[in-house]
């Protein structure tokens, strides 16, 4: 994790260059116009935004009413997303993109499929009659639990042309966090495949859906496409075929005409309670942001190849694999598998094979490709290439540098975009034609986007010193809520300064007012870009017959940014061997998911706490980093005499 200190010494600046930013869809002068307008007056940048680059049915009558915490945008507006993302461009002067692809989607073994604007028009279409066939109406939840196959893009928008809101679940999860979500958002069907491909071999979801449904009341129908071909259970009654369903559809479906704060999907992410959170999106102003971002900062084009690698699961693959994305009519690569299978070089083969213009992906993919070594991309003609973009993690400016010069030839500008599940869109983005790059910083806040850092007492701190990431005014494409939780939704986000939304990362400005990120600030960690809460692993973890407690911390990894360290005390009596180590990495894979696995599980006899009994998680993320000096890591320790000495220590 990158500190004050080091980041201050960080002096190296990148100007746009003058060939890119004439070309820019965003110039200069249009950013220095935005950037004044959406300070003096967001709802008045933002409703300019949402009728330039958005269909509505039904014009809005009143931009923004905010009372806070909540807020409803674009009021009276009626639109469509799916449309805006397929049907208008097969019309009037969008025409001839009818038949540009829209998705190019090459599987971890090969196979490659094209679907054009038409042909995905026409798949949706279908998909949406048969979901209505299935009996699932406006305002019904589907939860999706797929691999990353066309199909996926396919449901997801004919979840929005009927209006029924999505919840996707990432393929990664285990049955058992797939059960909570599907029964938390209450979804009446689920979308799921035989499986997918990952580091070379099928791996299957099907299983892990009949799991999950054991305790599912809700769902009547689990709709499965078949991507493996391998042996699926199929249980008579609930379980259907995708390609024998869409057969007989109909390729007419007129799109709902959808109020503007309808509900577009819910999208779980972990918070600083055993629970997920359900953050929920609407559909006009969440749009208005990811169409007006993808445009301002990708520079999307209708000569460019897009690829995003982040997995549709995560809000990343919502907002800019898919949504931001095919509103501006570009085409969108989606890759099913892992990125160095069957060689290290996969992703730079992709990139030169199908001509990639912009590429945008995660700090900890780019710092495993330094580790893998210069020579794999050197085997490539990566010049097709234009921007790079990172997101999900604050990235060292070691790794900035290298896909400056490595992947991105010294030419393309690298936009470090920092936003959340939470705010739908990208916040805070250099923007290519008329920012100044400076590697480790995200730069300046989009226009119309007020962001600030405060101390506790909730004043702006002087730059460079540190405090928290503020958002000081409400934007379209912000969560409206937390789904069956408004109470939670207060208290998280609102609940520590008056009216502001408290993002729950540390950041600080240097002099030219640049925010550098500083990473999570509260219990919750990033761990290669996914967020994992510390009480979840925490609950996965004493839900083990053997533990009787555990605390679980982040410390620094190389890679992965974050890895996860868990302090267990077993119960009495039991061996605490590499053997029960195992099971409960195993035990926690099975809980959550194989992300949220400890890199390290250290036994401990007693759990360093204060004398009012809450755990000294800084005792332990200064021991799990190696800067608090404790012996032997694998056999069973007591913390706790550490901590007294500690408090004694301090007075
Ligand atoms: C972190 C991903 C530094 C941050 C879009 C945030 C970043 C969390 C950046 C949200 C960035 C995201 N620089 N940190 N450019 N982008 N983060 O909800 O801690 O999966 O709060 O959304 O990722 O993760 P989420």
């Amino acid at each position: 994790m990158p500190d004050i200190e080091s980041l201050l010494k960080e002096n190296r600046v990148f100007k746009p260059s003058k060939e890119f930013a004439k070309a820019a869809n965003w110039s200069k002068k249009q950013i220095k116009e935005y950037r004044s307008l959406g300070a003096a007056n967001p709802e008045r940048f933002w409703a300019k935004m949402a009728r330039e680059n958005i269909d509505w049915f039904t014009p809005f009558k009143k931009t923004l009413e905010w009372k806070p915490p909540f807020a409803k945008w674009f009021r009276g507006g009626k639109l469509n997303v799916s449309y805006n993302c397929l049907d208008r461009h097969l019309e009037g002067d969008n025409a001839w993109r009818r038949n540009k692809a829209a998705i190019i989607w090459e599987g971890e073994p090969g196979d490659t499929r094209i679907l054009t604007y038409a042909e995905l028009h026409r798949e949706v279409c279908k998909f949406a009659n048969v979901l209505k066939q299935q009996g699932v109406k406006k305002g019904d939840r589907v939860a999706l639990y797929m691999p990353m196959v066309p199909e996926l893009a396919v449901a997801i928008l004919a979840c929005t042309r009927i209006g029924a809101p999505h919840s996707v679940v990432f393929g990664g999860f285990s049955a058992e966090a797939l059960r909570d979500r599907i029964n938390d958002a209450g979804a009446k069907l689920v979308v799921t495949a035989d499986g997918g491909y990952r580091r070379g071999a099928p791996h299957a979801l099907k299983p892990a859906v009949d799991e999950a449904l054991k305790g599912c009341e809700g769902v009547g129908s689990v709709i499965v496409v078949q991507r493996t071909g391998e042996a699926t259970e199929m249980q008579a009654g609930r379980d259907l075929w995708w390609h024998e369903l869409m057969e007989g559809a109909s390729a007419k479906c007129a799109p709902a005409k959808l109020d503007a704060e309808h509900p577009l999907f819910i999208l779980y992410t972990s918070g600083t309670t055993g629970k997920p959170k359900g953050i929920l999106h609407t559909t006009g102003g969440y749009l208005t942001h990811v169409t007006t971002t993808a445009k301002a900062i990708f520079d999307l084009k209708d000569s460019d190849t897009y690829w995003c690698t982040a997995d549709i699961g995560w809000i990343t693959g919502h907002s800019y694999v898919i949504y931001g994305i095919l509103a501006n009519g570009a085409t969108t690569l989606m890759y099913e598998g892992t990125p160095t299978y069957p060689a290290p070089d996969r992703f730079w083969d992709i990139i030169e094979r199908w001509g990639v213009t912009i590429f945008y992906t995660a700090p900890t993919a780019i710092r495993t490709f330094v580790r893998l070594g210069d020579e794999y991309p050197k085997q490539h003609d990566l010049s097709s290439l234009r921007l790079l973009g990172t997101v999900g993690e604050p990235i060292n400016p070691e790794a900035w540098m290298w896909y400056h010069r490595v992947i991105g030839g010294r030419r393309c500008p690298i936009v470090d975009t920092w936003w959340q599940t939470e705010t739908g869109g990208i916040m805070i983005s250099p923007l290519a034609a008329g920012v100044e790059t400076k590697p480790g910083s995200a730069t300046l806040p989009f226009p119309g986007i007020h962001a600030a850092v405060y101390d506790d007492s909730g004043a702006s701190v002087k730059p460079p010193n540190g405090g928290f990431l503020v958002l000081e005014k409400p934007w379209p494409g912000m969560l409206r809520g937390i789904w069956g939780d408004p109470q939670r939704y207060k208290e998280t986000y609102w609940g520590t300064y008056d009216k502001k939304y408290f993002a729950g990362d540390g950041a600080h400005r240097d002099k030219d007012g640049y925010f550098w990120i500083m990473g999570r600030i509260d219990d919750v960690m990033n761990i290669s870009g996914h967020r994992i809460g510390t009480m979840e692993v925490e609950s996965a973890l004493v839900s083990h017959r053997d533990v009787a407690e555990s605390a679980v911390v982040g410390r620094p990894d190389e890679i992965t940014g974050t890895a996860i360290v868990a302090f267990v005390t077993p119960k009495s009596g039991i061996d605490s061997g590499p053997a029960l180590t195992q099971e409960l990495r195993a035990h926690v894979t099975k809980q959550i998911g194989a992300i949220a696995k400890p890199a390290e599980i250290r036994f401990t006899d007693a759990l360093p706490k204060t004398r009012s009994g809450k755990i000294m998680r800084r005792l332990l993320r200064d021991i799990a980093s190696g800067k608090e000096a404790i012996g032997d890591t694998t056999t069973l320790e007591d913390y706790s005499v550490l901590a007294k000495l500690r408090e004694s220590d301090d007075g």
